[in-house]
């Protein structure tokens, strides 16, 4: 019997905890699949993905190619169409059905596993890549009361805030856009999207966005996520890095191609 495969398409992958995560869903839930790490040439990234498909159930998609897989798929779900990017493609006979799964990663991470509801809370999120992109729509689903994106080109952090405008409005989430030296104080949740640790710049908004215990996620993990960490907890805040994002993504990818939620949990406790 030839074993289900998937694959995380990205350049880089080969730190990618995905094929570890995948591997535990797997073997707690009884499933029999193998999931593996695609490097695509940055400018190959279709070819590879259609060579993977001949033989392959589906794939997750990372940096830098969610986009170029969104417009890969023949239909996506709601979700991947608010994120205008893709990191979870079906290769269904009929055509690839692309979901997004970061936001609701994030929102479970922060909900589920740190324990924060963000129902009528204060969010600051900092940065407008895709990454930022990426997790608006479940932000706002989870119906805080108020979600400020602060940018350093503030016109990115505006065309963000415009495309989410209906889904804000029908909740009842204020939505603004702010440039980084002016985005208020005192926020229940500071979500870190911005590059710039990664850039060596450390953390480009002042601590009065901090309270004492406000949860602070950066949504890397690892050496990337360290700056950013640091500086929360020096202000008395409540540092969170990106492991638990990552599990949970995985998580809703792993439902989302075999129909059954793994328990995240133990997976996350493994890779602590
Ligand atoms: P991703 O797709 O991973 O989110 P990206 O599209 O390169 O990556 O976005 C990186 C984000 O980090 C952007 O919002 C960027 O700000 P700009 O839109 O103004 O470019 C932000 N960023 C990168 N380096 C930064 C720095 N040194 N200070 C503040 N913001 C920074």
């Amino acid at each position: 019997m030839t074993l289900d495969l998937y694959a995380v398409a990205g350049n880089p992958v080969a730190h990618s905890k995905s094929p570890q995560i995948h591997a535990m869903f797997a073997a707690q839930t009884g499933h029999s699949l193998r999931y593996e790490r695609l490097l695509c040439p940055l400018d190959g990234f279709a070819d590879a993905v259609r060579a993977f498909a001949a033989h392959a159930k589906g794939c997750n998609i990372t940096v830098p190619f969610k986009f170029e897989a969104f417009e890969m798929a023949a239909r996506r779900t709601p979700r991947a169409e608010l994120a205008g990017a893709v990191n979870a493609l079906r290769f269904d006979e009929g055509g690839w059905l692309g979901d997004n799964t970061d936001g609701a990663g994030l929102v479970g991470d922060i909900e589920r596993n740190a324990g924060l509801r963000l129902a009528g809370k204060r969010v600051l999120l900092l940065g407008a890549g895709g990454a930022s992109s990426g997790v608006m729509g479940a932000l706002i689903s989870a119906r805080p009361a108020e979600i400020v994106l602060a940018n350093r080109t503030v016109a990115k952090a505006e065309a963000i805030v415009e495309r989410h405008r209906g889904h804000a409005g029908q909740l009842g989430v204020v939505l603004e856009s702010r440039g980084l030296d002016d985005c208020g104080e005192g926020f229940d949740l500071l979500v870190n999207g911005t590059a710039a640790s990664l850039a060596g710049a450390g953390v480009p908004v002042s601590a009065r966005v901090l309270k004492p215990g406000t949860l602070s996620v950066d949504m890397m993990y690892g050496p990337a996520a360290q700056p950013f960490l640091d500086w929360a907890r020096a202000a008395g805040a409540t540092p969170r890095d990106g492991l638990g994002m990552l599990v949970e993504q995985a998580a809703e990818s792993f439902e989302f191609w075999r129909g059954v939620r793994p328990d995240t949990a133990p997976v996350l406790a493994a890779l602590r």
